[in-house]
């Protein structure tokens, strides 16, 4: 609901106590300050409940998670199937009745529609500035200046400038052009002057190894990559191994930085700038608009094993997603959108995309640059949020992972009656918020300050990518005060697959199909999972509609074992086993593969890292367990019990539970982990000490005496679990 008034002039309580105290005298004077507010709060609930109560009407929200929000259909014996039940919107009409099949054709429509509205802003790089740090170095900040926008027929003119130009290059339709360059309103416009020519953007992220971006580039057989001035040291690391690159396009710094002459060896350097001045128009081939079915992206997936994967997405995949997008993104005019997630990834791009069919203005940023404690920000003045003021962003775990570490870090230092007020406060907030009601007055005073660290008016935030542990996402969501929703969907399926609605107050479940979008789980025999367990229904997670993908660039088998068809649809096989609750949200509890991707998106060969763990002395069997919202995995080990008692005298029992011979242990595998090339978040974190055998009749090897995972996390899950909290 709200809160208390008594809350203002307690800040900073502690600091002003007098030194010299004695600690009990304070602590008890903490303490009865910390009694009244909850007494106070109290009283205030039963005083104005009634007022709120028919303020909020919390019963809808009620009603809301009482409802159910997909369509369950039991067509075959395996595998049961999950649909939409959301309606399209006006927007997703207009799509319709406007024919809009292709991003060329999105694209002319909403630059005709919105004209001389604001459409990208770039912020100007003012200078740059070397401060000296405590520790003796010294970094280079930026010293920035305000957002400089360009309207929508601005943006149009550009693209049309630059796709002539890249056709006078002859880079028009069926070439393919990668680009490799950071998160930038040239990005947009240069993927769009593709789209305009039916040329096919090959995306690499721009922390892709080496080795990753010469495997795209000769797969694809790219004529031109477009890079900035910060990532062409990279393509010229690589142009010896990429004979069919022929045109580099090489955009300038943001920061107003002098471009030297650069030597790219046999290729054409052509300057982004250039391109935008125009050509003589005598000289361009004609347009050739591409279709619905061409395609329109090869996005490479940093893959965990071997070479990166080259996704094809059609025209019709990316509109089909967007049409998914728009159709629950409940957006307003004068709403803005920060971007500065990879631009490479296909969220985002259709994030951006999705935006700009309704209007809605795009400022560009960098993770460097967002807030006003980022790294190339100078200190004093604003990052890129407390300028803009964005409504809108998007974000990955790994972003709020890191609020939400800065925000737990500030309150411990403010010692233990703020620590325990913050956190009564915020179970307050979330216990209101969980029935329905607002709490404005918490909103505006103790949370004011963390919700401006990001602008303080984003209003809607989607986390994408990775998933997100429920502490995060609640601190979260509740300090900035922002319905956080969490989506789930891969490359393959265009980013798309599900999204938490906005009112969806749990945690840990990545909601219902969205629109024009099946789920269907799978019987997964082997893994146990099956559609008619009790009480939900688990299983392999297939997704399928009009956004799956072509499938893989040159790997016809891999895309025949991953993607088929059935009954008209495409369906793409994700490898991800899942529930479906019975309000017909999804939830992701497992993944087929013995691969598990951490929360940063690093992944770990269970297979990999036991049979090498399983060699160190002291180590019987193990067997690792993982959790993709923490940072790190757990292994379990059985000992080797004559290592063991040359270590401590202690029986197993007895070292079970002891911290130090556990840390002894830890170490020494560590040591062994290291000295075999592991890497570090492939070398367990903490463990934990099995007592007995592991033998096929116990149920924890199979006969072949392969370890059986699951199993055994299901034996020590509270263990686990225990070191996990
Ligand atoms: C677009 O380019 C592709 C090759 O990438 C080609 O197969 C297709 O026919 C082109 N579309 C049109 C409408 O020309
Ligand atoms: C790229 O292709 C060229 C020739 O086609 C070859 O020499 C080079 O080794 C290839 N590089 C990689 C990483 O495949
Ligand atoms: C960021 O810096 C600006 C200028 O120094 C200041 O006005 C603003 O309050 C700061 N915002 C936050 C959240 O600290
Ligand atoms: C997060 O919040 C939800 C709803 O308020 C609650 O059910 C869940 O237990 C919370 N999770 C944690 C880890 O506190
Ligand atoms: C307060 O914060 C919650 C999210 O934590 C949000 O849903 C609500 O709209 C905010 N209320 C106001 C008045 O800003």
């Amino acid at each position: 609901m709200m809160a208390t008034q008594g809350v203002a002039p307690m800040e900073g309580r502690d600091e002003k106590a007098p030194k010299g105290w004695l600690d009990k005298c304070k602590y008890a004077l903490l303490k009865l300050v910390v009694v009244m507010i909850y007494v106070v709060s109290h009283l205030y609930d039963y005083a104005f409940y009634p007022v709120y109560f028919f303020y909020y009407h919390p019963w809808r929200v009620r009603r809301y998670q009482k409802s159910t929000h997909a369509r369950r259909e039991d067509l075959e014996r395996e595998a049961v199937i999950f649909h939409s039940l959301t309606e399209p919107t006006q927007v997703n009409q207009e799509m319709l009745d406007h024919g809009l099949q292709t991003m060329e054709q999105v694209f002319n429509h909403i630059s005709k529609k919105y004209g001389s509205q604001d459409c990208l802003g770039t912020r100007q790089i003012l200078g740059e500035e070397e401060e000296p740090q405590p520790n003796g170095k010294t970094f280079v900040k930026y010293v920035l200046g305000r957002y400089e926008w360009r309207s929508f027929n601005q943006v149009e003119e550009e693209v049309r400038r630059v796709a002539d130009g890249l056709r006078a290059q002859g880079l028009h339709h069926g070439t393919r052009v990668a680009i490799l360059c950071e998160t930038r309103a040239e990005w947009m416009i240069m993927a769009n002057a593709c789209f305009q020519n039916n040329a096919t953007v090959v995306t690499l992220y721009t922390n892709l190894g080496n080795d990753g971006v010469i495997h795209a580039i000769n797969e694809t057989e790219a004529a031109a990559v477009v890079c900035s001035q910060d990532t062409v040291s990279k393509i010229q690391e690589i142009l010896p191994k990429c004979p069919h690159l022929q045109t580099v396009i090489l955009m300038k710094a943001l920061a107003p930085k002098s471009m030297h002459n650069v030597k790219l060896g046999a290729c054409k350097v052509v300057r982004y700038h250039e391109l935008v001045q125009g050509v003589p128009s005598d000289h361009v081939p004609p347009r050739k608009p591409p279709q619905a079915n061409d395609c329109a992206i090869i996005m490479y997936t940093s893959g965990s094993t071997g070479n990166p994967k080259g996704v094809m997405l059609s025209h019709k995949n990316l509109l089909s997603s967007m049409t998914a997008l728009i159709n629950i993104a409940q957006f307003r005019p004068g709403d803005r959108y920060i971007a500065y997630l990879p631009l490479a990834h296909v969220l985002e791009l259709l994030a951006e995309t999705s935006c700009l069919m309704y209007g809605i203005k795009i400022g560009y940023s960098s993770a460097a640059t967002l807030t006003n404690k980022s790294t190339k920000v100078k200190a004093g003045c604003k990052g890129d949020a407390n300028v803009l003021r964005p409504t809108l962003m998007c974000s990955v775990p790994m972003v709020l992972e890191r609020i939400y570490k800065s925000i737990v870090d500030t309150m411990k230092r403010q010692g233990w009656a703020a620590e325990e007020l913050f956190e009564y406060l915020m179970q307050y907030k979330m216990k209101w918020e969980d029935r329905g009601f607002d709490t404005p007055l918490l909103n505006k005073t103790l949370f004011r300050k963390i919700r401006y660290f990001l602008g303080g008016r984003v209003r809607l935030m989607l986390s994408g990518g990775a998933p997100l542990s429920s502490d995060t996402h609640n601190l979260t969501r509740t300090c900035i005060c922002v319905p956080l929703m969490q989506g789930y969907g891969l490359t393959e399926t265009t980013a798309c697959a599900t999204v938490t609605n906005p009112k969806d107050r749990t945690t840990g479940r990545v909601g219902a199909p969205l629109m024009g979008i099946k789920i269907k789980l799978v019987n997964w025999d082997e893994g146990n999972y099956l559609i008619s367990d009790e009480p939900h229904p688990r299983g392999e997670i297939h997704v399928g509609g009009d956004n799956v993908a072509l499938g893989y660039f040159k790997m016809e088998e891999k895309t025949n074992e991953d993607f088929y068809e059935k009954n008209g649809v495409r369906w793409f096989k994700t490898g991800d086993i899942g529930e479906v609750h019975a309000d017909g949200v999804l939830k992701i509890i497992d993944r087929k593969k013995d691969l598990i991707k951490l929360q940063h998106g690093e992944y770990v060969s269970y297979g990999k890292v036991e049979s090498v763990l399983k060699t160190c002395p002291i180590v019987e069997n193990i067997c690792l367990v993982g959790d993709s919202s923490k940072d790190y995995v757990i292994a379990v080990v059985l000992p080797d019990k004559t290592k063991l008692n040359s270590i401590t005298p202690k029986s197993l029992p007895e070292c079970v539970q002891d911290e130090k011979v556990l840390a002894q242990i830890l170490k020494e595998i560590q040591t062994f982990g290291k000295s075999n090339d592991l890497n570090k978040v492939e070398l367990p974190a903490k463990i934990v000490l099995a007592q007995d055998e592991w033998t096929p009749e116990s149920g924890m090897v199979t006969a072949a005496f392969k370890i059986r995972r699951r199993q055994i996390t299901q034996k020590y899950e509270k263990e686990i679990s225990k070191i996990y909290k």
